[in-house]
């Protein structure tokens, strides 16, 4: 990955100003930031009334006299969908709103009228069964459209979606469905993955064992593969659909309502349920997606290449791309199935205009080579993005020249969970960028570096990143734990949004956002906490104790890296070291198995029994080790640092 240290990124000094052609026609104009400056909640009142449609109008633009469950346009009444679909059909109904394809080539194309009709169908059928306002539906799926359309469907009659990444585990269904009380779970028999299909259903019918607030299970026929189907609880998706209406009248919602939870890694085991409401969410999204991305609904043709299991694709593919009348491209596989050149061919075959990804997809085409690429016609592409976690300047660099061609702008979005939408940004065709930094805060967002006592600091620092002021698409809570959205967010530094994120503010005043500062760890742009993994990791018989850190990684930003001490009676082995990976894989998910896993007679622990943690992550990352003299078991550092590279995965 090449030296990513501040130092070295501020000491290239490479700077690309906007292509003037592009500045010329772009949704974004300079003057933009100091109008926002200049009435910032005024700025977004007006975003609001102009971008929203609503059923009552709000008058109020933010409720702050009860800090910090901030609320935004309280007295506004609207539904989402109609903002996202009724809107858009008198005059654009057949308009595509998604080319789909999924990973063994099947294609389907929905236009704005045909999502319109699924999602009523699907409504009504959610009605039939029960589902009305207030209620949370649980949706586990692969990317298919139904996703998308069972989450438009939810929010038509007022219902919410917490959406669980298909990658995770039954167990992780489990915790999320018991969190939200959720009454119903929607799946895929299973979903296609490098030619293989993920049991989906199954690991549904695995949590429905321990999940009794879940009174149905609604199963989308996507792979063919055998399920079993539980008479009065399970319901195949096109039998629920057959013979309902396409006409469903939209809930009349308050701006403030629930409109979605999703489930994110914390510093503790159990995963938080970030809280989002419909009228600031909104504006938030249809706001940052029409000047981050420029998006011109007529012509372009726009694709998030995120999974909608995460918020990218809650924000950047299904509400603000629908809510702006955009095409997207929404592709249901892995970007090397069959070749590595996938991504490349859909590319050329749609003419997407506007591509969005991650740094480590990124670096995974960097490690392919240009020869994918190469096989492929990329000029219609006039503006690529990134998202998930920094980007070191060289994969910054490979992406304008190999995928951009040199004259796309790049837009290095910084956000996370809790925003809802972009926060630190270039805008394009106005922010002359500099490979490596996020830039500045939208128009009308605010960010300020902090010292660990909470003073600002001025340009040229480094420090821990913060939101001062209040932003409609910000979390409204932590489902059902408003102390715990408190303590994690705001009791650090009162007054004040915390992050969770190391950042250095440039003398442009330009942000470099540098990675958490807390015990989570971000593995190819996902956010896995160490806690989780070292309570997958003890809940095995042969584990007595472990402790996970995050190593520096070439590819993936960063690796899981655990350190296990066993039980009497265990030893440890080749095999043993696979089953606890496979463990983690079963409680959480692929996606949070250890990299390498260093079996040790005990822990590096001070005096009062803390595990230094730092020092793993120096062993972890080759480092000199710093001061070992305050351990209680200083020898120990040595044994382990020697037994690191054991087993390692390639
Ligand atoms: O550490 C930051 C990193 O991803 C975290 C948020 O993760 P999540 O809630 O899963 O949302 C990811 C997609 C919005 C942040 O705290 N992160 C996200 N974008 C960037 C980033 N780090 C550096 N640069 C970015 N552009």
């Amino acid at each position: 990955m090449g030296d990513t240290s501040i130092e070295n990124l501020l000491r290239e000094e490479r700077t690309f100003p906007p292509p003037p052609g592009f500045a010329a026609k772009a949704n974004a104009q300079p003057d933009l930031y100091a109008k926002a400056d200049a009435d910032r909640v005024g700025y977004w009142m007006e975003q609001a009334l102009t971008r929203v449609t609503w059923v009552t109008e709000p008058t109020v633009a933010l409720d702050d006299s009860n800090p910090p469950f901030f609320k935004w346009f309280t007295d506004g009444e609207l539904n989402i969908t109609a903002n996202c679909l009724d809107r858009h059909l008198a005059a654009g109904g057949d308009k595509v709103a998604y080319h789909w394809i999924g990973e063994p080539g099947d294609k389907r194309t929905l236009t704005y009228r045909d999502l319109a009709d699924e999602v009523a169908r699907f409504a009504n059928g959610l009605t039939s069964i029960g589902i009305g306002k207030g209620d949370r539906v649980a949706i586990y799926m692969g990317m298919v459209p139904e996703l998308a359309i069972a989450m438009l469907a939810c929010a038509r009659i007022g219902a919410a979606h917490s959406v669980i990444f298909g990658g995770f585990s039954a167990d992780a269904i489990i915790d999320r469905v018991e969190d939200a009380s959720a009454k119903l779970l929607i799946t895929c028999d299973g979903a296609w993955r490098r030619g293989a299909t993920v049991p989906l259903k199954d690991n549904c019918d695995a949590a429905m064992e321990s999940s009794p607030t879940i009174e149905h299970c609604i199963v989308v026929r996507r792979t063919a593969q055998d399920v079993s189907m539980t008479e009065g609880r399970d319901i195949w998706w096109h039998d629920l659909v057959a013979g309902q209406s396409t006409e469903c009248p939209a809930a009349v919602m308050n701006a403030e309502d629930l409109l979605y939870i999703l489930y994110t890694s914390g510093t503790t085991a159990k995963p938080k349920g970030i809280v989002h409401t419909i009228g600031g969410y909104l504006t938030g999204a249809v706001t940052s997606h029409s000047l981050v991305f420029d998006i011109k609904p007529e012509t372009d043709v726009y694709w998030c290449a995120a999974d909608i299991g995460w918020v990218t694709g809650h924000t950047y593919i299904v509400y603000g791309p629908l809510a702006n009348h955009t095409t997207s491209v929404m592709y249901e596989g892995t970007p090397d199935f069959p070749e590595k050149d996938r991504l490349w061919s859909i590319v050329e075959e749609y003419g997407v205009t506007v591509f969005y990804t991650a740094p480590t997809a990124i670096r995974a085409f960097m490690k392919w080579g240009t020869e994918y690429p190469e096989r492929h016609d990329l000029s219609s592409l006039r503006l690529l993005g990134t998202v998930g976690e920094p980007i070191n300047p060289e994969a910054w660099m490979w992406y304008h020249e190999n995928i951009g061609g040199e004259r796309c702008p790049i837009v290095d979005t910084w956000w996370q969970t809790e925003t809802g939408g972009i926060m630190i940004s270039p805008l394009p065709g106005v922010t002359t960028t500099k490979p490596g930094s996020a830039t500045r805060p939208l128009p009308g967002l605010t960010a300020e570096i902090v010292d660990t006592d909470g003073n600002v600091l001025p340009e040229g620092s480094g420090g821990f990143l913060t939101i001062p002021e209040p932003w409609p698409s910000m979390l409204r809570s932590l489902y059902g734990d408003d102390q715990r959205y408190i303590d994690t967010y705001w009791a650090r530094y009162p007054g004040r949004y915390f992050a969770g994120d190391g950042a250095k503010l440039d003398e442009d005043g330009y942000f470099w956002v540098l990675g958490r500062v807390d015990d989570v760890m971000n593995v190819s742009g996902h956010r896995i906490s160490t806690m989780e993994v070292e309570s997958a990791l003890v809940s095995h018989p042969a584990v007595a104790e472990a402790a996970v850190v995050g190593a520096q990684d070439e590819l993936t930003g960063q690796a899981i890296a655990a350190f296990v001490t066993l039980r009497t009676g265990y030893d440890e082995s080749k095999e043993l070291h696979d089953e606890l990976r496979n463990h983690v894989g079963a409680k959480i998910g692929a996606i949070a198995k250890p990299k390498s896993i260093v079996f040790t007679p005990d822990l590096p622990k001070t005096r009062s029994g803390k595990i230094m943690r730092r020092l793993l992550r120096d062993i972890s990352d080759h480092r000199a080790l710093g001061d070992v003299t305050t351990l209680a078991n200083a020898e120990i550092v040595q044994a382990i640092a020697a037994h690191a590279a054991d087993y390692d995965e390639d």
